[in-house]
């Protein structure tokens, strides 16, 4: 399974990438509004840092305004995917775009049925948002095994991206599914690493291992 961080953030993109674990990036318009400076720039830069795909979402709402800024954003790099909301007009835009060879990411996907069209659509990726289904007390790993067995099914080429990924379970849950890519944010990915009995286990080893010279010294 693919591993991207979900943030806006350069230095916490530099450091995930340094790790030799990341595969990609996603980014929001709330995320690339965290960030100083122009968000082509900053998107351009992530570009030069991951050798995958970086989502850049739309900001319009209406077919034309959604064709004209994922326009803008295939041509900031090679990289980037367009990213358009699940929406009638996102999914018209999909079509589109994907028809001129554009990769686009349907976000904001909350339902089988519409990670059906967005297949349908020509998607690269669905992103369904697993923690925000949770939120509302329903589980959103449910969907993702809902939407796996749909895209098995029919042999969609859409690539699950499990998005909204709150703690290292959501991610373990992905794998277990057989979905493509579980996108976290920085502190989740960091989390990822996290054992106490590897803390414990490696704290002991150097111990020993001190303790041993000392007596051989
Ligand atoms: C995915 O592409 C989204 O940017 C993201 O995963 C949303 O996560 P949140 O629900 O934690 O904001």
């Amino acid at each position: 399974m693919k591993l991207f961080v979900d943030t806006g953030s350069i230095k916490d993109i530099e450091a995930i990438a340094a790790l030799g674990i990341l595969d990609g990036v996603t980014t929001n318009p709330s995320l690339l509004a965290k960030e100083p400076g122009d968000f082509r720039e900053n998107l351009k830069k992530i570009c030069g840092i991951v050798k995958g795909p970086v989502s850049g979402e739309v900001t319009a709402t209406d077919f034309t305004g959604m064709m004209r800024e994922g326009h803008d954003i295939a041509k900031i790099d090679d990289c980037m995917v367009v990213k358009v909301p699940l929406t009638r007009d996102g999914i018209k835009a999909c079509k589109a775009l994907s028809g001129e060879r554009i990769r686009v990411n349907v976000t904001l996907c909350f339902s089988a049925a519409q990670a059906l069209l967005a297949a349908k659509a020509g998607a690269t990726f669905v992103s369904p948002f697993v923690g925000r289904l949770d939120d509302v007390g329903t589980n959103g790993m449910d969907l993702i095994r809902e939407i796996v067995q749909i895209y098995d099914n029919y042999d969609f080429t859409t690539e699950v991206l499990v998005a909204s990924c709150r703690h290292p379970m959501h991610v373990v849950e992905a794998a277990r599914i057989g979905a493509d890519i579980a996108t976290c944010p920085p502190a989740v990915i960091g989390a990822l690493f996290n054992h106490p009995l590897t803390s414990i286990g490696l704290e002991k080893f150097l111990k020993d291992w001190e303790q041993a010279q000392a007596v051989k010294a």
